[in-house]
């Protein structure tokens, strides 16, 4: 085995975390420039074309008497499949995920149906499932996008720096984490904390939209833009949407939902925090209104 310098594999190790290569999916690397050369050298020549039998035939169309020879029964090759191939179509997946998000009768229920659901390929390179914090008949709910390192290391929403801003934001209205529910739109972490697909978001949605069903709060707020325009279905930007109430209807009923800015982005722009702060007195004077 070649010696490498310290060094090097420090720089090494630097470079894919940049990258966003931070988690190890095995205990083994995977060389998969192999297993696909694998493939496909075992995957059998092609066959010629068949000809008609008898040469006297000017029609290029195949004769009717000559059978059409069977295809030639593919090699299988011989390497473990990956979770990507192993992928169900997306189509069917967001159709799975549907009936058994309408499944769940209890928030419990979700949580088991979502751990044991295979649909989602995010799963497979999460550590864990991170379903929920706080109090689940809070009269507030937050969604975020979706769990970074911290959350998949230690299976709950928002504990990292995020999380310690958005523990202050709440604190700020008088919220904490056994006054408030939080949860995210993707229940996993996506590898290296890449931005989830389109297909990938479809998947996820029908849980969340159940999650918040099942945990009818009065006031939903959506942290950020993903979570503002996947869940209230809008396609302007956080910046135009932010600091006003949408409709949401949760399936029982009508409820009020407020985007605001994501912590993660008040992190790197602190000047949005008196925006969000306004936005916040807000969603307190909506409370402090007749229960819905
Ligand atoms: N960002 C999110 O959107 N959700 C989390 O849980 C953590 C960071």
């Amino acid at each position: 085995m070649t010696n490498f310098s310290v060094s090097y594999i420090r720089d090494l190790l630097a470079f894919h975390v940049e990258a966003g290569v931070d988690v190890a999916l095995g205990d083994a690397p995977v060389n998969r420039f192999a297993a696909a050369a694998a493939a496909r050298a075992a995957k059998p020549a092609e066959a010629p074309p068949v000809r008609p039998a008898s040469s006297a035939s000017s029609s290029l169309a195949p004769s009717p008497l000559v059978p059409p020879r069977p295809a030639a029964p593919r090699a299988v090759p011989s390497v473990a499949p990956s979770p990507v191939m192993a992928a169900q179509p997306p189509d069917e997946a967001v159709m799975a995920a549907r009936e058994a998000a309408r499944a769940a009768g209890s928030l419990d229920e979700l949580r088991a149906i979502l751990d044991a659901f295979e649909g989602c390929p995010l799963k497979r390179t999460a550590t864990r499932l991170v379903f929920a914090d706080g109090k689940p008949e809070a009269r507030v709910m937050f969604v975020g996008e979706a769990p970074g390192r911290d959350e998949d290391a230690q299976g709950l929403p928002f504990v990292g720096r995020s999380g310690r801003l958005l523990d202050l934001m709440m604190g700020a209205i008088g919220l904490d984490r056994t006054s408030a529910y939080i949860a995210n739109v993707i229940p996993w972490r996506p590898p290296g904390n890449r931005t989830p697909t389109p297909q990938e978001t479809a998947i996820c949605l029908p849980f969340i939209r159940r999650q918040i069903e099942l945990a009818d709060p009065d006031i939903l707020i959506c942290l950020g833009n993903p979570s503002a325009q996947t869940l209230l279905g809008i396609t302007e930007g956080i910046t135009k949407t932010r600091g006003r109430f949408f409709s949401y209807d949760t399936g029982k009923r009508t409820i009020r939902a407020m985007p605001t800015f994501h912590p993660a982005y008040l992190l790197r722009t602190p000047l949005g925090k008196r925006l969000v702060w306004r936005d916040l007195l807000e969603v307190e004077a909506a409370l402090g209104e007749a229960k819905t």
